[in-house]
């Protein structure tokens, strides 16, 4: 397996975040099995990335890859456009064409804005990926292809199935793994390095000397709220690099292109009326509020059950029983302000507790999925293909698998008795 940073090489990926290298690293973990990956991101943080090293640390890497962006492909065209079309299927249609799906045969497809994707194509695309079987539009002949599909969203497909406009079983289908990629205003040390990369970038594009940023300047950035995240920050650059004839920035300067204000949510209007947008980001926020607290309990109960299974169970680190304590005793929730940070703080490795954490929160999440999940015999299936190959790779040896996979031995001794891996 091709390590993290000689793909952040490679692909030209700036940035040491955690949260950043862990979707990287997933990214290279999944790339050599089949499975469906949905990359969630707000727009601007580098999804296309994913697809592109998926593919291309896949067996299929010799093979076609193709993206195909759902949201610029007017609603009419769509299904002939993915899946082909036979000779007078519809007006216009003078002879018969392939679409991607039979073209991608052997390779990957990248549907980005998967979101947008109308519903009628949803249940075509549904299809592919359950069977691998389609057909061309105006055609009633069955095809096979075998197409692996990463697809990346920036709107919340919670909200969209909650409106009718994302079919559940489909957004399960592609989502077998997620994979987040963090928005920059949390990545506030990279943003420097991007800068510096751009900066080099586009200095040498337009044959002019390197912009510098000052230290109020690297501050400002740093806590600019980035809504167009890294392509924001890149238009940025060039812009800067084009116009300024000062090659030294700061904040004053900064300011005239990013007022800081424009950070903040302005949920109400002037006129005291609220905007649509606002509203329907106000929406998003709420759904993702529950959504997280859902996350939180189930996280709680498995804890829980876990707890009590193991109560005597050395199996448990002095490391993890202090977690354990701290996560259930009330009191201590109020006089340590540590102990929240494993409820603010679950998905990100700040501290070794919290990385403790980060391990439960996996255990934890499988067990939701298998039980709430439709399709969980084909999440089943993926998930036991990736153990297996997994084990195979380190010889058997359970504690470089667990690494590798990025769960703890402890469950992974669980999956291999579930899935009767024992050999
Ligand atoms: N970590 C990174 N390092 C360097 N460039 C990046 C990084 N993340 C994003 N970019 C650049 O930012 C721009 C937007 O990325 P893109 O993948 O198109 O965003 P998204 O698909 O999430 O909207 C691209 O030019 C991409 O090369
Ligand atoms: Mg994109």
């Amino acid at each position: 397996m091709t390590d993290l940073q000689s793909i952040k090489t490679r692909f030209g990926i700036i940035g040491n975040y955690p949260a950043l290298n862990r979707a990287l690293q997933k990214a290279i973990q999944v790339a050599p099995t089949d499975i469906s990956v949905l990359v969630m991101g707000e727009s601007g943080v580098g999804k296309e990335f994913i697809p592109k090293i998926i593919h291309g640390e896949s067996r299929r890497k010799h093979q076609p890859y193709i993206v195909v962006n759902c949201g610029a492909i007017p609603e009419g065209t769509i299904d002939s456009e993915l899946f082909g079309h036979e000779k007078g299927a519809f007006t216009g249609a003078t002879s018969t064409r392939k679409g991607y799906f039979e073209v991608a045969d052997g390779g990957t497809i990248f549907l980005d804005e998967v979101g947008e994707l109308p519903v009628q194509t949803q249940v075509r695309l549904l299809r592919v990926l359950e069977s691998g079987e389609f057909m061309k539009v105006g055609s009633s002949q069955v095809q096979k292809t075998n197409v692996r599909i990463v697809a990346a969203t920036n709107v919340n497909m919670l909200n969209a199935i909650h409106n009718g406009r994302f079919r559940e079983d489909l957004y399960y289908r592609l989502n077998t793994v997620q994979i987040d990629m963090p928005p920059l205003r949390e990545r506030k040390g990279d943003v420097h390095l991007l800068f510096r990369k751009f900066a080099i970038d586009f200095a040498e594009k337009y044959r002019m000397p390197e912009l510098v940023l000052t230290d109020d300047a690297i501050n400002y950035l740093e806590n600019y709220a980035f809504p167009g995240n890294i392509r924001q920050l890149r238009n940025l650059v060039e812009q800067m690099t084009v116009v300024e004839q000062e090659r030294t920035v700061n904040s004053v300067k900064l300011a005239e292109y990013i007022p800081m204000q424009t950070q903040l949510p302005a949920v109400i209007q002037k006129g005291g009326g609220i905007s649509s947008t606002d509203f329907n980001s106000e929406r998003e926020i709420m759904y993702k509020i529950l959504f997280d607290m859902r996350n939180d309990l189930n996280d709680l109960k498995s804890l829980t059950s876990e707890l009590i299974k193991n109560r005597d169970n050395s199996d448990f680190s002095h490391h993890e029983k202090n977690l354990i304590n701290r996560v259930f005793t009330p009191e201590t929730q109020t006089q340590n302000p540590n102990s929240m940070l494993y409820f603010e703080n679950q998905n990100q490795y700040q501290s070794p507790v919290i990385s403790k954490a980060d391990e439960d929160y996996e255990d934890v999440e499988d067990i939701e999925i298998e039980e709430t999940k439709e399709d969980s015999l084909s999440l089943q299936n993926n998930e036991r293909e990736l153990i297996v190959k997994a084990l195979e790779k380190h010889k058997g040896r359970r504690n470089k698998a667990a690494d590798e996979l990025g769960i703890s031995q402890r469950t992974l001794y669980r999956k291999i008795k579930q899935y009767n891996l024992e050999d």
